[in-house]
């Protein structure tokens, strides 16, 4: 694979899209054996998780509900730390199980604030699914019990995330070049 550029920037192959694929499948089988006969909600949390959720729901076996919400936190190739409210919650989780699918845990503000703000819908529990997880870089209360990656604390795009808006259609992930 080649180098790509995105606005000023130049990105390096990193993950490609046969490993991204057997990881996902690896996460929905530990997924479909840990939520046999639950009541299951996925949230997807968009932009960023718009694909990983696509390929991840092709192999839940299980009965269960998908929903996707909005926040924003993040504007060029540092975190803002702030996360403003969940725009589109609108099914209930009360009494459900969820599993909040995410792009990247980075620092974990994002889903130590969404988390925080779920349960105060009362769901029996809440878990979290991220395709990449900078373990380095995380500094929050709530670790990701499934991920496809443990990734050092460098910027990537591809596969749903963005740099500055481009990038989320790439089918791999690319690391940003120094
Ligand atoms: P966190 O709050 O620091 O865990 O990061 C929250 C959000 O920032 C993620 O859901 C992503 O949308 C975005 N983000 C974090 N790291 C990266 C990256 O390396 N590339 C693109 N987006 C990122
Ligand atoms: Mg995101």
């Amino acid at each position: 694979m080649d180098p790509i550029h995105l606005h000023d920037k130049t990105f390096i192959p990193y993950l490609s899209e046969q490993e991204i694929h057997d990881a996902v499948v690896l996460l929905a089988r530990q997924i479909n054996l840990d939520y046999r006969g639950k009541d299951l909600v996925f949230l997807s949390v968009l932009n960023g998780s718009f694909m990983f959720t696509s390929d991840l729901m092709k192999h839940i076996l299980l009965p269960c509900e998908i929903s996707f919400m909005k926040v924003s936190s993040y504007q060029g190739t540092e975190s803002t730390g702030r996360v403003d409210e969940l725009i589109g919650l609108n099914s209930p989780i009360a009494g459900k199980h969820v599993i909040l699918l995410e792009d990247i845990v980075d620092t974990g503000v994002t889903i130590d604030k969404i988390i925080k703000l779920l349960e105060l819908n009362g769901p029996k529990s809440i878990e979290v699914c991220a395709i990449l997880y900078k373990k380095e870089a995380h500094i929050g209360t709530n670790i990701p019990k499934y991920f496809g990656f443990e990734i050092p604390n460098k910027f990537v795009v591809g596969y749903g995330l963005d740099y500055d808006q481009h990038g989320r259609n790439l089918p791999a992930i690319y690391q940003l070049k120094n």
